[in-house]
C-alpha cells in the first residue's frame, strides 16, 4: 500500500526528533521513498547521518545546497511528494507553517506543498496550551492538514500531560490509511463524548465525571480509518481530533438537538457521552444565596436521546455505552434490547482502570447477535478500535442481507 509512494519527512527541532528515525525505518521497510528534511535545531538532536543510512538518501538541511541545481530541487521535495510528514513538529514549525513563514528548507517546502501534509506535534504541555499555539493548529486544521497527537504522557522536561509525540508505529498507521482510505473511509461517523452539564444558577450545575476521553479516541481512531466524523461534545479539555467536525453542547438537551438534527444523515452512532439524566427543574436567574440549612432540589428527567434514535433507526449502526457498578451483563443486556441497538459497550466504572477519567478500559462489547467480546484492561485508544473493528462488521453483516 505505501509501496512506490515518495514521502517527504520534514525534521523539526525538538528532543522527539530521535523518535522519527524509527518512523522513517518503518516507512522504508513498507517501500516507501523517502527523502528527509532536517531544520538547524533538529540536527542539534540527531546526526543527519541516522536518517540518511535509514532513508538510503542524502539528507537535506540547507536552503542553499549545490544539490538543488540537479536532479532534485527544494521543490521537487514539496511538489513531487505523495505526502509531507512534519515529525516531530514544534510550536515554532507549527507557527511558520501558520503564517506562511518560508526562512529556511523545510517552512519553504511547507509552504510550497500542494498535497497532503501530515503534522506530528510534541512540545511541553504549557506549550501546547498556549493560546497561540492552540489557533495555529485550529487554522492548519481548517486548511485541511492532518494532526496526529499529541499524547498524553511523560515529557522530557520531568513533566507529564498532553504534549508527548505519538508512537511511530501509530503515525505509520495514519499514514497507511491515508492512502488505502481505511475501512470507514466515506462512512459518517456520529459520535457523543463528554459529560453535560446541567445549570442550577449562573455559577453551580449537576454534572459527572466524564473526561470526554473515551468518546475523543473514537473520533480520532474513526477519523484515521477514513470516517468522515461529526463528533457532539459536552464541556471537556481535550483538543478536538484532527479532521472531526467539531460540535460543542453544555446541555443534555443541546445534545439531543445536535444528534438528532445530524441523525438522518449518518450512517454509524456512537454514544460514548455520559448525558446527565436529570436536570433541576428550575434554573434560578440570580445565584442561590446559602440561608437554608438545607436545600431541595426538583428534578426533571432529561430526554433519553439513544432510546429515541433507537427508535427511529433506519439504516444506522447504533452504539451505545453503558456505564454500570454492578450487574453489568444484565443491565447491559437490557439497554442493548430496551434501546433497539446494534453494539452495547459496557464498562463497570467502579474497577481501577475502567470507565470515567483515566486513559484505560476494560469492556465487554454485546452485539445484537447474542455475541460477547470480553476485553481486558487496555488503552482507551485500543478500546475504540475494537469498538470500530465490530462497527465495521455490523456494516459489513447487513450489506449481506
Ligand atoms: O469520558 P471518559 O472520562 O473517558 O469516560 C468514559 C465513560 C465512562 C463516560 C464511557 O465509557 C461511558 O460509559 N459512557 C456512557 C455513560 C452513560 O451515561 O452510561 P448510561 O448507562 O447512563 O447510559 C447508557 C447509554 O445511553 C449511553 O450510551 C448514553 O450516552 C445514553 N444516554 C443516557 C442518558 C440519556 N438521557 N441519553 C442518552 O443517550
Amino acid at each position: 500500500m505505501l509501496k512506490g509512494k515518495k514521502i517527504t519527512v520534514g525534521i523539526a527541532g525538538g528532543i522527539a526528533a530521535y523518535k522519527a528515525a524509527e518512523l522513517v525505518s518503518g516507512l522504508v521497510q513498507s517501500g516507501t521513498v523517502v527523502n528527509v528534511i532536517m531544520t538547524d535545531a533538529a540536527r542539534q538532536f540527531v546526526q543527519p547521518l541516522t536518517f540518511a543510512t535509514l532513508a538510503g538518501n542524502a539528507v537535506y538541511t540547507s536552503m542553499f545546497d549545490e544539490r538543488y541545481t540537479g536532479e532534485i530541487t527544494h521543490l521537487d521535495l514539496a511538489q513531487k511528494a505523495d505526502l509531507l510528514v512534519i515529525v516531530p513538529a514544534t510550536a515554532n514549525i507549527i507557527a511558520k507553517a501558520a503564517h506562511g513563514i518560508a526562512d529556511d528548507l523545510l517552512s519553504t517546502v511547507i509552504l510550497a506543498t500542494g498535497g497532503p501534509v501530515m503534522i506530528c506535534p510534541a512540545m511541553n504541555t504549557v506549550m501546547y496550551n498556549n493560546p497561540v499555539v492552540q489557533q495555529n493548529i485550529a487554522k492548519l486544521r481548517q486548511l485541511g492538514y492532518y494532526f496526529v497527537g499529541p499524547a498524553s504522557g511523560s515529557l522530557a522536561c520531568g513533566t507529564s500531560g498532553l504534549g508527548r509525540m505519538k508512537a511511530p508505529q501509530e503515525i505509520l498507521q495514519v499514514i497507511k490509511q491515508i492512502f488505502t482510505g481505511g475501512d470507514l473511509a466515506g462512512v459518517k461517523v456520529l459520535i457523543s463524548a463528554g459529560p453535560t452539564l446541567e445549570p442550577l444558577d449562573p455559577v453551580r450545575y449537576i454534572a459527572n465525571r466524564s473526561s470526554g476521553k473515551m468518546g475523543y479516541h473514537l473520533a480520532e481512531v474513526a477519523m484515521e480509518r477514513g470516517g468522515e466524523v461529526i463528533l457532539v461534545s459536552g464541556p471537556v479539555q481535550l483538543p478536538a481530533p484532527a479532521g472531526v467536525q467539531l460540535v460543542k453542547v453544555e446541555t443534555a438537551r443541546q445534545m439531543h438537538q445536535a444528534i438528532i438534527e445530524n441523525f438522518n444523515a449518518v450512517d454509524v452512532v456512537i454514544k460514548a457521552a455520559a448525558v446527565t439524566d436529570y436536570r433541576p427543574k428550575q434554573v434560578a436567574a440570580e445565584k442561590i444565596k446559602k440561608n437554608e440549612d438545607q436545600l431541595l432540589l426538583s428534578l426533571q428527567k432529561n430526554p433519553d436521546i439513544l432510546a429515541e434514535l433507537g427508535r427511529l433507526k433506519q439504516h444506522q449502526i447504533l452504539v451505545g455505552f453503558a456505564a454500570e457498578t454492578n450487574n453489568l451483563e444484565q443491565y447491559a443486556q437490557a439497554k442493548l434490547k430496551n434501546k433497539n441497538l446494534d453494539l452495547l459497550v459496557a464498562n463497570n466504572v467502579s474497577m481501577p482502570g475502567a470507565g470515567f477519567d483515566v486513559d484505560t478500559n476494560i469492556v465487554k462489547i454485546f452485539c445484537q447477535n447474542g455475541t460477547v467480546t470480553e476485553l481486558p484492561l487496555m488503552s482507551k485508544r485500543a478500546v475504540a478500535s475494537r469498538i470500530l473493528d465490530l462497527v465495521v462488521r455490523c456494516r459489513n453483516e447487513q450489506s449481506e442481507q
